[in-house]
């Protein structure tokens, strides 16, 4: 698999809510309905960004910052910088190069890279797009759980195969939210797109008269916590788990060997009743403790943002459709450029906060509003 021909960077893209009207642009009416919609009214969407936005940094002065840096240790690998590319499906929809192009360019600007299950394009060029790289961040692969345990087992194995580092399973969406946007704009996936990673599935089982398409249907197919078991014995890769929102959930997966949690509430595309992320961190970060790898997601969009996320106690973020609007906008270079902003934004915040390394990064540093 190769890239096409490099594309440019539009002159007036200064940060990267601005490849958000280029992307509007260049894609489909319908393809970006599904990529920056939300679930109903929206509200998760908005309050995600929103609560980022509500959160004050308290900077401290006049600190020596020589030696400085962004680097991370999580799940036994340096990363370069603590964000990851969030996992997005159908990546085709935004260019032709798709995943590839997020791959080369995360591995290029020392990021993370955590690949849809729902990927457009062969997760083993994908991977390889990555690994190539000496100075890259962590390969992870994201899982939808199927009921089907011949098709899970021969599916891990590839992933292994491939070289992803760790499996994520998404347990906050085993239906579609309610996506209003999606369907007012009459979302369909285009023939020659597809998840190319999950061919060989079994068809459902037909519903009897009367039985709920829900209940009785996908309802009784999702995954359980038994699941959870059957992939730590069916796969020597750490699991964690993306969109675990209460407190006895997250103990839960500690006591099953669960290795971390993503806290996420699927950039709002799920129920639009839910918490924040930033309001979920801090809570989840006391009941884990302090050593339990806790990555969030959700309207990270700014430098600030990421610093605030580790302050409120996340080791890492992940950055969700900003990167899609980078991809439609320029391809790899897009993406690759998209995060480099972030990078220097971070940077930029940590020097103006007196902050030198991340794990400094901690509640102190955040301003407490006082009414
Ligand atoms: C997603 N997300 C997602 N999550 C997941 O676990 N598997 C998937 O295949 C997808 N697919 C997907 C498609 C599109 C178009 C979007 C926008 C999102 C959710 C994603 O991983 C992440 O949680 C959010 O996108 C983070 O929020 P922001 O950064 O987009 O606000
Ligand atoms: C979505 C699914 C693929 O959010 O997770 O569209």
């Amino acid at each position: 698999m190769s890239l096409s021909a490099l594309q440019q960077i539009p002159a007036d893209v200064a940060n990267l809510a601005d490849f958000e009207a280029h992307a509007r642009a260049c894609m489909s009416e319908q393809a970006f309905a599904y990529l920056n919609g939300g679930a109903a009214d929206e509200q998760v969407l908005r309050a995600n960004r929103a609560a980022w936005d509500a959160i004050k940094l308290w900077p401290r002065v006049l600190r020596d910052l020589s030696g400085g840096h962004t680097r991370i240790t999580l799940l036994g690998r340096e990363w370069p910088q603590p964000v990851a590319l969030a996992p997005i499906a159908y990546q085709r929809l935004a260019h032709p190069d798709g995943e590839l192009a997020s791959a080369y360019a995360a591995a290029a600007q020392g990021a993370g890279l955590i690949l849809s299950a729902q990927a457009s394009m062969p997760m083993q060029g994908v991977a390889q797009a990555m690994l190539s790289e000496a100075d890259r961040g962590p390969l992870w692969f994201q899982l939808y759980w199927r009921d089907d345990r011949d098709f899970m087992r021969e599916l891990l194995q590839r992933i292994e195969a491939a070289g992803f580092e760790a499996l994520v399973l998404t347990v906050d969406a085993p239906v579609h939210g309610a996506r209003d946007r999606e369907r007012r704009a009459g979302f369909k996936l285009p023939d020659d797109i597809r998840a190319v990673n999950l061919g060989g599935l079994k068809k459902p089982l037909d519903l009897a008269p009367g039985q709920s398409a829900m209940f009785d249907g996908l309802m009784p197919r999702a995954a359980k916590w038994a699941e959870i078991d059957w992939l730590r014995q069916h796969s020597r890769l750490p699991l964690l788990l993306k969109g675990v929102a209460h407190p006895e959930d997250a103990r839960e997966a500690q006591r099953r060997g669960v290795a971390g949690l993503i806290v996420s509430n699927h950039g709002g595309r799920t129920l639009d009743a839910l918490p924040t992320t930033a309001e979920l961190l801090p809570m989840l970060r006391a009941t884990m403790g302090e050593d339990f790898p806790l990555l969030v997601d959700g309207g990270i969009r700014r430098g600030t943002d990421v610093l605030k996320a580790i302050a409120l106690g996340a080791n890492a973020v992940l950055l969700g459709r900003p990167y899609v609007h980078a991809l439609a906008t320029a391809g790899a270079l897009g993406v690759a450029h998209a995060l480099r902003l972030l990078r220097d934004e971070l940077e930029i915040a940590m020097a103006l906060c007196g902050c030198k390394q991340l794990s400094e990064a901690g509640p102190h540093l955040l301003w407490q509003t006082r009414l």
